[in-house]
């Protein structure tokens, strides 16, 4: 991968990319992409992490599993030689009705983000999918034969859900689409470890099982195929699993790629 264009870095939560304004919001998660500004909900550490990690790697076909205001996928298409990004999210493909307080209209298409695309001339390069939940096998699936054809993927981030099931299913369905040597990059894997009240007290998913339970369980299949990854790297925001020479089975479960002497853990 290789970036085309220059990043003026302003601070942790501004950045500039061709004249294009960026605004990092993981602090409110309220704020809208416009015309003015890009929201993304990654900080400029975070990106420069991911430039610096993928530059390297040769990535022409990505996917990544979570919209929401565009950030992510605009970033990429403006920064980088990426020939095709796909992304995909269950936010509802139709603009908010007039009448939607602006909580509930985070949860439509937002316009701005298609406009910006067209702006930026990158519609056949950034490709936005709403409606889709991330583990539609079928759904994932016809866009990937629309937008690759035959082609492997070089890279997936899911940045959707972040829940355990979900993340799981999804890593089912995309992995194998991977070429060998490509990138499958978790995020927020650490959520339930984290110094925050909500996750430590049990007000946000107290009652869903940690993502952490996945990371285990593709630890735990890694060590019953050798060549199921290149390498695993943790690091404190995500994840990345680089694809090995393990051929795949279809449907791909990781519960069978995975020898425990017969016996398994109890979730956390
Ligand atoms: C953390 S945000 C994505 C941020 C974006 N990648 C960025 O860096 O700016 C997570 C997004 O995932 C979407 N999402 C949550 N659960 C999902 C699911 N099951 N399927 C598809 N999308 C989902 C949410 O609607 C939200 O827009």
């Amino acid at each position: 991968m290789k970036l085309t264009n220059e990043i003026e870095w302003i601070s942790e939560t501004n950045f500039r990319v061709g004249g294009q304004q960026f605004i990092s919001d993981l602090e409110s998660q309220q704020l809208r992409t416009s015309n003015e500004q890009v929201v993304v909900l990654k900080t400029a550490t975070m990106l420069r992490h991911y430039l610096d990690f993928f530059l390297p790697h040769s990535i022409d076909n990505m996917i990544e599993l979570g919209i929401w205001q565009g950030g992510s996928p605009l970033f990429f298409g403006l920064t980088t030689d990426i020939k095709k990004i796909v992304a995909l999210d269950q936010i509802r493909p139709d603009p908010a009705p007039a009448d939607a307080s602006p909580e509930l209209g985070m949860f439509y298409r937002n316009p701005a983000v298609i406009e910006l695309i067209e702006r930026h001339r990158l519609g056949t390069r950034v490709r936005p999918y709403f409606g889709y939940q991330q583990d539609d096998r079928a759904g994932l699936e016809t866009i990937i034969a629309d937008e690759f054809g035959d082609a492997p993927l070089d890279l997936v981030i899911d940045d959707a859900s972040h829940q355990y099931e979900q993340t799981r299913r999804s890593f089912e369905i995309l992995f194998p689409r991977l070429r060998q040597g490509g990138l499958y990059i978790i995020e927020d894997w650490q959520w339930a470890h984290m110094d925050v009240a909500a996750y430590q007290d049990g007000s946000k998913w107290g009652d869903r099982p940690a993502l952490t339970n996945f990371i285990f369980e593709l630890l735990m299949a890694y060590g019953s195929h050798s060549d199921l990854f290149w390498n695993i790297v943790v690091r404190d925001w995500f994840v990345s699993l680089q694809k090995g020479s393990f051929p795949c089975p279809e449907p791909f479960r990781i519960d069978e790629a995975i020898r425990a002497r017969g016996k398994s853990l109890w979730l956390i």
